[in-house]
């Protein structure tokens, strides 16, 4: 039963949520945590677990705010689930990170991910600055759209399950994150993230109607994130994944900051031919200067989600958008990012 605060003194139901998959989101790994101060916090999992029995354990340790305790469950979880598949360790599908190394196994539902010693260019960031960033998701409010990590330091596994090509990327990319030691392969730092679709595969085998429907949440993702005061610097297909419930959610946090450090313009006028043609800016563009009219080029390898995405979300493009945005959180604007439908509520107010 979600509660909502009338800011009046006094609370009010809002809904009745019944079906586990509903459920669910509310409970998301894309959502803040819960932070719930329970005395005995195995009883408040047994009970979620029977509303949400496809949820493990972990998650919902995570949901509630301890994820001490949710890395605990993971571990238990990995080992159990990795002794009961055959499967190897293989780089994630999709386009390889610039930034970092990301693996799993293809019947598992999880990713992991290491930051590589040294970053492929033009990125040119610290490994202090990605974890920066990280970190900032988690104290962040995630908004459904944004994926948790776990983080570990010396976390084992065994060697034997790797992958050949995995074994030589994380030689080549990632040599200080990785010890060996007999049979065990131990990552002195990794992250752990729930594994999507990322949305430039999707995109390769959807119809039409998933084609209009994916689209229009990447585009309400970008839109939430920056009510939520997030920009997500690299909008990217591939930096974005597709959850089972068909929720778009961000996953790439190197170039993440708050919308309100960004100083979002237009892209000025040429004033001769010398530099309407120029290849390089011949305007002076400061670090934190965003020029919406180029986010066009994100799509430019798929024409076919650009002209869904033009019809749905063209006021990404224009500057005015992001200014009038950054206004409102200003002046003291917090969005409702419901975890359920609109619809779904007893009443709107
Ligand atoms: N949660 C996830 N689920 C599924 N695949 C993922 C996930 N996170 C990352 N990947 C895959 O790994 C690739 C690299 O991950 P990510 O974008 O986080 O790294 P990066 O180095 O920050 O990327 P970039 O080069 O865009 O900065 C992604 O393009 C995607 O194919
Ligand atoms: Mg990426």
């Amino acid at each position: 039963l979600p509660i909502q605060n009338t800011g009046k003194g006094s609370v009010y139901i809002d809904t009745l949520l019944y079906d586990p998959d509903d459920i669910s989101i509310v409970f998301s790994f894309s959502r803040s945590y819960f932070m719930v101060d329970a005395s005995i916090p195995s009883e408040y999992v047994a009970f979620l677990h029977k509303l949400m029995p496809h949820k493990e354990v972990f998650e919902l340790y995570n949901a509630m705010g301890m994820p001490k305790h949710g890395k605990t469950e993971f571990f238990r979880f990995a080992v159990d689930d990795t002794l009961n598949s055959t499967a190897p360790y293989i780089i994630a599908p999709g386009i390889k990170g610039m930034v970092m190394l990301v693996f799993t196994r293809p019947d598992f539902d999880y990713v992991y991910k290491v930051i590589k010693d040294r970053f492929t260019p033009p990125k040119e960031m610290t490994q202090e600055h990605v974890k920066a960033c990280y970190s900032l998701v988690k104290r962040w409010d995630r908004g459904g759209r944004m994926a948790d990590t776990q983080e570990f330091n010396n976390l084992a596994f065994d060697r034997r399950r790797f992958s050949d090509e995995l074994m030589a990327e994380l030689e080549k990319e990632a040599p200080s994150k990785i010890v060996e030691s007999g049979n065990a392969l131990v990552f002195k730092h990794v992250y752990v993230e729930r594994k999507m679709i990322p949305l430039n595969l999707y995109l390769k085998d959807c119809d039409e109607e998933q084609l209009y429907s994916v689209m229009d949440e990447y585009g309400n993702a970008i839109k939430q994130l920056a009510s939520n005061n997030i920009f997500p610097g690299d909008m990217l297909l591939k930096n974005f994944g597709v959850t089972r419930h068909g929720r778009v959610v961000f996953y790439d946090y190197d170039e993440i900051c708050p919308l309100l450090d960004c100083n979002f313009r237009s892209l000025p006028e040429p004033q001769n031919d010398e530099q309407a043609m120029a290849t390089q800016p011949w305007y002076e563009v400061k670090p934190e200067d965003v020029f919406p009219e180029e986010f066009r080029l994100f799509f430019s390898g798929n024409q076919r989600a650009k002209k869904v995405f033009d019809k749905l979300h063209s006021d990404l493009y224009d500057p005015e958008f992001w200014q009038d945005l950054q206004e409102k959180i200003r002046n003291g604007f917090v969005p409702d990012l419901f975890p359920y439908r609109r619809k779904q509520r007893f009443q709107l107010r």
